[in-house]
């Protein structure tokens, strides 16, 4: 706790530093010119389209009230408005990062492959173990349809090139956004033999495997977003058999355990992939704590409700049933007045608001290692 809290003043005031230095040297109003992101129903702008996979309690993601703030439509982010990816493409200076399914969208300045429900670990794995209501698509079927995307450049596969790469990958940023929460839901919500420790040695491996393979394709500037405080979501309190035990900051303590010690192992890989990739920056988005940060000290950040999901019904601590005639988007499920005063939407995922908060601590830079203003300072200094 006290190590964490030294740790973030420490890179606090560097990223200080770093930022005043980029605003004097960089020229650009955007320090990229195209982004290619990855992950699940946290990233995705829409590609999660087939409503027959779609996960049963969260299948009215195309009614309203997803999209009521900002799009004032549902545009099949599972949020009342921006999800954290939309903030990034804003301080990029970049438009939002169209679907990878939406074959008519302009991808000139990025593409998004996200899935929402989607796992890192492929489908293969979970019919075998008789888990079936799982969205067939994996992060690998992700790094697939980047394949597909880039055919025709010359960058084939993970034995091109980075020089055969180069037009793929300059001045590109590849953002890969949160992946693996879902693996741990599917588990937790079915009786299975299969344990969260293989789940995390087999997600871990399926992730850092795609990450590598960005790598050696020429990726030069990573974002990888570990899992946030799953063990706050509403639906972790229901899924979760009683008795419940709780962590300090009042969400359930096995949860939040889970995605933090899947957080250390994928930290220790990052580490191993900076030295292997020496030329690339790998950051590593501690989401986790951000999150943290924000529960602990929610009424800070503007927030009133940290459990209470502003979007579904049933009432209680909670407001979430896990009946899909009765979560968001169902008719007649009503949704809070005032979303920016809640942190949670669904029951599972976060508020525009809470988005628009772990994007500013980001980018700020004291919850990201290293911080996200040191990469764009190299990436203005290879003139990107
Ligand atoms: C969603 O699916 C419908 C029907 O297949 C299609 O017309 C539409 O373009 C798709 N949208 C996206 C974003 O893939
Ligand atoms: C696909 O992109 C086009 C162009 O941006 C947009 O007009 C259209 O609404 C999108 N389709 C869907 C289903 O989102
Ligand atoms: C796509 O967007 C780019 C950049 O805004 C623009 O230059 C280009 O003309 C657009 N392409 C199409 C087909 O509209
Ligand atoms: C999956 O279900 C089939 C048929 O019920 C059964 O034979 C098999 O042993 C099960 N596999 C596992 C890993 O539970
Ligand atoms: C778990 O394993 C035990 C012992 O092998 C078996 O009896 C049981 O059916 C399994 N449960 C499931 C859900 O596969």
């Amino acid at each position: 706790m006290y190590s964490f809290l030294s740790f973030t003043l420490v890179t606090l005031s560097i990223s200080i530093c770093l930022h005043s230095a980029i605003s004097q040297a960089s020229p650009h109003p955007r320090p990229f010119n195209k982004v290619y992101v990855f992950g699940d129903s946290y990233t995705d702008t829409g590609n999660l389209n087939d409503t027959t996979t779609r996960p049963s309690i969260f299948q009215h993601v195309d009614s309203l009230p997803y999209g009521r703030t900002f799009f004032h439509r549902p545009t099949n982010r599972y949020s009342d408005g921006r999800l954290v990816i939309d903030f990034i493409a804003e301080s990029l200076n970049l438009p939002y990062f169209p679907p990878y399914l939406n074959k008519t969208a302009n991808t000139t300045h990025g593409v998004n492959f996200a899935v929402s429900g989607c796992t890192a670990i492929p489908f293969s794995f979970f019919l075998k173990n008789n888990i079936t209501s799982v969205v067939p698509q994996s992060l690998t079927t992700q790094l697939t349809w980047f394949k597909d995307y880039i055919k025709g450049s010359g960058c084939n596969d993970a034995v091109s090139t980075p020089a055969e790469c180069k037009a793929v990958f300059d001045g590109a940023l590849v953002w890969i956004g949160q992946i693996s929460a879902n693996d741990y839901n599917y588990i937790n919500l079915i009786g299975t033999n299969v344990t969260s420790k293989t789940v995390q040695k087999l997600a871990i491996k399926y992730q850092t495997q795609v990450i590598n393979e960005l790598l050696k394709m020429g990726a030069k500037y990573v974002v990888v977003q570990g899992l946030p405080t799953t063990g706050c979501f509403p639906l972790s309190f229901l899924l979760v058999p009683p008795p419940t035990e709780l962590d300090q900051i009042g969400c359930v303590a096995i949860k939040n355990k889970e995605s933090y010690d899947h957080n250390m192992v994928l930290q220790a890989k990052l580490h191993g992939l900076r030295n292997k990739f020496p030329s690339a920056v790998i950051v590593y988005g501690d989401d986790w704590h951000a999150y943290r940060e924000v529960y602990e000290n929610a009424g800070k950040y503007g927030f009133i409700e940290r459990f209470r999901t502003c979007c579904g019904s049933g009432g209680g601590a909670y407001n979430v049933v896990p009946d899909p005639r009765r979560t968001c988007g169902a008719p007649g499920v009503m949704s809070c007045k005032h979303p920016s005063r809640y942190m949670n939407w669904d029951g599972l995922h976060v508020t525009e608001g809470l988005n628009r908060v772990v994007s500013k601590l980001f980018l700020d830079g004291a919850f990201a290692e290293p911080p996200f203003p040191y990469l764009l300072k190299k990436a203005a200094e290879s003139g990107v």
